[in-house]
């Protein structure tokens, strides 16, 4: 990949993805399963041109993959190991993620980040992994509230992304970014869209800047309270490539509605 002449021109294709958390039982999955397949059933135009999946509890990944199966939603998981394979009890690896056909893998979750002090060595290597086994790395980055006060939004992303930029050049293979303010992580605040594409901005020239080749073709997704009512403004920002969505994605019309609002960006 090699950065194009005029990145304005690049076309990149709206992403949006669920990202269930540790939410729901068999029973909640099949019903949420089924209510985005008969979205699709019902309104297939309105979802044309807009790339979706989710990325439910790894219990429940194998329903998934059995359900959504040649529908328009692909699969993904919510972390993987940082080790290949042995014994690592209760890990789970990229090429187990693959055998079960996931797309993508969410690496460097702020509540990953937060909870289970994951590290940027740790994050390197499940990147290298996710690319091994094929599987598309979805690393999320974001500042924290006080951060965001304190005017450090970009020396902290910065400094997220220059942790990542060496396992993401390493190879030519595709990855994402999702941009998510820990403040607006199931809060219900939201970045405002101009806040989202000023940060959005900020993270593509971070990307050339590290010298990721295809900076501008890099989809970069928003996180954070994104809902029905606010997801079309925040995608017609030029540099906001869709969603990456947690507890609306939890219900399957509003999933549907902001997959909706990204299908428009790829018309625009
Ligand atoms: P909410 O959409 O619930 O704010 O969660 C965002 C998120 O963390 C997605 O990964």
């Amino acid at each position: 990949m090699t950065a194009p002449a005029n990145p304005e021109k690049v076309r990149r294709k709206p992403l949006v993805l669920g990202n269930w958390k540790m939410n729901g039982d068999v029973a909640a999955s099949e019903q949420l399963l089924s209510g985005l397949l008969r979205g699709d059933r019902e309104l297939p135009d309105a979802l044309a041109g807009v790339e979706a999946g989710v990325c439910p509890p790894y219990p429940y990944i194998g329903l998934a993959a059995a359900r959504l199966a040649g529908s328009r939603f692909g699969w993904g998981a919510q972390n993987v190991a940082h080790f290949e394979d042995g014994a690592y009890t209760g890990e789970v690896s990229a090429t187990m993620l693959r055998d079960l056909a996931c797309t993508w893998v969410l690496v460097g979750h702020s509540e990953r980040r937060a909870l289970f002090d994951e590290t940027d060595a740790q994050l390197s290597a499940k990147v290298e992994f996710a690319h091994r086994a094929g599987l598309i790395p979805v690393v999320c980055v974001g500042e924290s509230r006080s951060e965001r006060e304190a005017l450090m939004t970009e020396q902290v992303l910065a400094a997220q992304i220059d942790g990542l930029c060496a396992a993401l050049t390493s190879t030519n293979e595709q990855f994402v970014i999702a941009y998510e303010p820990v403040w607006a992580i199931g809060t219900g605040l939201t970045a405002s869209p101009e806040q989202a594409q000023q940060v959005h901005a900020f993270i593509r020239s971070r990307l050339a800047a590290g010298r990721v080749p295809g900076a501008a073709g890099v989809r970069i997704l928003y996180g954070g309270s994104v809902k029905p009512s606010n997801a079309q403004a925040l995608f017609g920002q030029p540099d906001v490539d869709g969603g990456l969505v947690g507890g609306a994605s939890l219900v399957a019309e509003d999933f549907l509605s902001i997959c909706r609002a990204a299908a428009l960006r790829s018309i625009r």
